[in-house]
């Protein structure tokens, strides 16, 4: 997700560092980039010259403390809460005073991620949804210490990125996850029944409640490792 997020900001005129553990993956990332802003120019969405200017507004770097005294930034990393919270610590020394740091953490606590900074006040969910380029919606959770600036700001950023937030409290997968992954759930349990194969499980929601996808082609989108995590985070949670 964090090579979308990167070209979202990017294409809306930002500054992006776009910090990997490895320069492979810095490079697989910009790749994967110019692909899909490619493919907005041949649709016709984006001219040559925008995606030109997007690409060469990202830095790809291999830590934060490449980009000193950066006003905002979005962790994107797997969901495990130490590498997160890891990863905040890194953030904190690089970051100008008063940044405010995001986490597109996609079900984990906002509040517990927070407790890793010097000032909770300025750490908040960001969570986009993928493809980032494409879906609308930025879901924005407060965690306890949040404040009411780094709220605005992170509103007013979305819609600045062309998404429509909808703001959710820090529970358990917020309320994306909350009901999409027990959907995703119960569609495996679907085919582990023998309910039914995994074509006719996705076409009944596909054409019956016209989702895009189904429910178990979206889990492989999403990834299976994701939607386990976020499931496992469900059930300790409740
Ligand atoms: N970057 C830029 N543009 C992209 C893109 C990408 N990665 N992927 C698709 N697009 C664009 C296409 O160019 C196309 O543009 P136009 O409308 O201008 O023609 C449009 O998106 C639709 O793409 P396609 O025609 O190739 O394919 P499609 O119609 O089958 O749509 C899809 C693909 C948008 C992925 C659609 O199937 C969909 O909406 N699926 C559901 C996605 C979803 O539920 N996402 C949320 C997952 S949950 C999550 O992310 C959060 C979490 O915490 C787990």
């Amino acid at each position: 997700m964090g090579s979308g997020i990167a070209h979202v900001f990017a294409l809306k005129g930002f500054e992006v560092t776009l910090v990997e553990a490895k320069k492979e993956l810095a490079d697989k990332a910009l790749a994967v980039i110019a692909k899909n802003l490619d493919r907005q120019v041949a649709k016709g969405a984006v001219t040559a010259a925008d995606k030109d200017a997007a690409l060469s507004r990202i830095k790809p770097a291999l830590s934060p403390k490449e980009a000193p005294g950066f006003q905002f930034a979005v962790e994107a990393v797997s969901e495990r809460m130490e590498l997160k919270t890891s990863v905040f610590r890194e953030l904190d020394a690089a970051a100008a005073p008063g940044a405010i740091l995001a986490t597109n953490t996609s079900s984990l606590s906002v509040t517990e991620i927070a407790a890793s900074v010097k000032d909770p006040s300025r750490v908040i969910g960001m969570h986009f949804m993928n493809p980032v380029p494409v879906m609308k919606l930025v879901e924005i959770i407060r965690g306890l210490q949040t404040s009411d600036e780094t709220y605005q700001v992170t509103r007013e950023l979305s819609l600045k990125l062309g998404k429509t937030p909808a703001a959710a409290k820090d529970f358990p997968g917020f309320i994306s996850n909350r009901v999409l992954m027990p959907m995703i759930n119960e569609a495996i349990y679907c085919l582990m029944e023998g309910v039914s194969t995994k074509e006719d499980i996705d076409t009944v929601m596909k054409l019956g409640m016209a989702h895009p996808m189904g429910p178990l082609q979206l889990a492989d989108y999403i990834g299976l490792d994701v939607c386990l995590a976020v499931m496992e985070v469900l059930h300790q949670g409740f």
